[in-house]
């Protein structure tokens, strides 16, 4: 269960505000909010946070030692699936970590480490869940973006979700931080659907996208793709583009 729970009317972003106070706050505190002035996502991206019935939430972790941080946000990407299937809509994984439903984007992770001369303290994972939106507001984002208000045609309590959200991520949380990736492969590996497909993967803000076959996900998570001359690569971080 998390030890804190601090919630904030408007806020730059949860994640910003975790990563400044880091060292004030306790392992385990949850953050959330009602709007983001200055919502951020992966590869510099604004994360559009403007609907109140949004949810904007960090979670400050600090384990004392595992050799899995990087698996957590695939992690969170299973925990709102899980949910999401609770009210009988479908979704799927994006390698690494987005959740989709009919292909749109519904939720999105950011995962950002502190740390001290090299030393990392531990993470702020963050994620942005699209509960309710008008379509006004979805179609002002620059990718295909949907909320769960939209496609089930009724609004969405973001107080049931949260509670859900935050309960069930740390039903698992010590195990994953044990033993990583693979005690929830198997619920990781049942929610995606592009393998055996043709994908564009950018590594870095700003490089360029280059075209593979997405071949499977390693026993850590990480993708393993195959080049035109069928020459296999492990992507270890990246954005995928399907
Ligand atoms: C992505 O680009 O897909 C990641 C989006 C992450 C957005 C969430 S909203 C809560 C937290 N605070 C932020 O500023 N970003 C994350």
């Amino acid at each position: 269960m998390p030890t804190e729970i601090l919630t904030f009317k408007k806020i730059d972003s949860t994640n910003t505000y975790a990563l400044k106070n880091f060292d004030e706050l306790k392992d385990r505190t949850v953050i959330s909010a009602d709007f983001q002035t200055m919502g951020r996502g992966r590869f510099n991206r604004t994360w559009v946070s403007e609907s109140m019935e949004n949810i904007y939430i960090s979670f400050v972790l600090k384990p004392v030692e595992t050799k899995y941080l990087a698996n957590l946000t695939q992690y969170l990407s299973v925990v709102v699936a899980k949910i999401v299937e609770k009210y009988k809509v479908t979704p799927t994984i994006k390698w690494p970590n987005d959740v989709l439903v009919s292909g749109k984007k519904i939720c999105g992770i950011l995962c950002e480490s502190s740390s001290k001369t090299n030393l990392t303290k531990g993470v702020v994972l963050g994620a942005g869940i699209n509960l309710n939106m008008s379509k006004a507001c979805l179609d002002s984002i620059d990718r295909p973006a949907t909320a769960l208000n939209i496609v089930l045609k009724r609004e969405i309590s973001k107080e049931e979700f949260l509670s859900e959200l935050v309960q069930t991520f740390f039903e698992d949380y010590q195990e994953v931080l044990e033993n990583g990736f693979l005690c929830f492969e198997k619920d990781y590996k049942e929610r995606i659907d592009f393998l055996g497909q043709k994908v564009h993967v950018q590594l870095r803000d700003g490089d360029k996208k280059v075209e593979y076959t997405a071949v499977d996900i390693d026993d850590c998570g990480n993708l393993v793709v195959a080049d035109k001359d069928s020459h296999s690569k492990t992507i270890y971080s990246g954005d995928l583009i399907l």
